[in-house]
């Protein structure tokens, strides 16, 4: 069939340790096997505040910025990522993907600040074409976060990742509503690498399934 006229803005969402970043990379080798442009991006961004929000993240609690400055910093930071990298590829012509978008801001910002306020910060930034989301237990998320053996960020325990499913679940049902809702698929993501990435290729080109 043919080809999509438009690139595409696509993120991917999920817990920490569901496999959002292991599925964008094979989706991006999956676009450019079919021979369409495509970049890899990420939130926070790698621009000078996303640089600065990786650095808060893991800073020592005397020198972290308070926690009501967070959401500020991603919503500056998510303006920033579209003006310097999604909206020039998209104007190139090149589909983007982004390993966590807006979605995030409201599944892990709403229980300290209230989804309303959240996503009043992010009023103003577009939905993006397609958003998978990676549904899976936090305890398995834990699991395969542990078995990776880098250093936890501060999201990284049971409950903190259980309260964020409850956060993505809000922010599911927030966007979905309303006159121009986001299109949402939510996968399965239990499932061998293999498995999941036949998944979202399904939902990234459903006409060639
Ligand atoms: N389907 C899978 N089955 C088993 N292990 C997986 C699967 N997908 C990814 N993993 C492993 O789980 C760990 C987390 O995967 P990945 O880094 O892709 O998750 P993530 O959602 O991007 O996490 P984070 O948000 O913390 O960056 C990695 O060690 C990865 O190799
Ligand atoms: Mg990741």
């Amino acid at each position: 069939m043919s080809r999509p006229e438009a690139p595409r803005f696509i993120t991917i969402e999920g817990l920490d340790g569901s496999g959002g970043t292991t599925q964008l990379r094979m989706l991006h080798a999956a676009f450019l096997a079919r021979g369409e442009a495509c970049i890899v991006t990420r939130e926070p961004s790698d621009g000078p505040v996303g640089k600065l929000i990786r650095a808060q993240l893991g800073a020592p609690p005397e020198s972290a910025v308070r926690d009501g400055v967070l959401p500020y910093l991603f919503a500056a930071d998510r303006r920033d990522h579209l003006d310097r990298v999604v909206l020039p590829a998209l104007a190139r012509g090149e589909s983007v993907l982004s390993d966590r978008y807006a979605l995030s801001s409201f599944a892990y910002q709403a229980e300290a600040h209230g989804l309303d306020r959240v996503m009043r910060l992010n009023q103003d930034f577009p939905a993006p074409h397609l958003t998978i989301l990676l549904e899976l237990d936090p305890a398995v998320c834990l699991t395969r976060i542990l078995a990776r053996g880098l250093p936890r960020d501060r999201f990284e325990t049971l409950e903190r990742l259980r309260t964020i499913q409850q956060g993505y679940e809000a922010a599911v049902r927030a966007v979905s509503g309303g006159a121009a809702p986001w299109n949402i698929v939510p996968i399965d993501a239990s499932a061998d690498v293999d498995t999941i990435h036949a998944r979202v290729v399904e939902a990234v080109w459903p006409w060639r399934a």
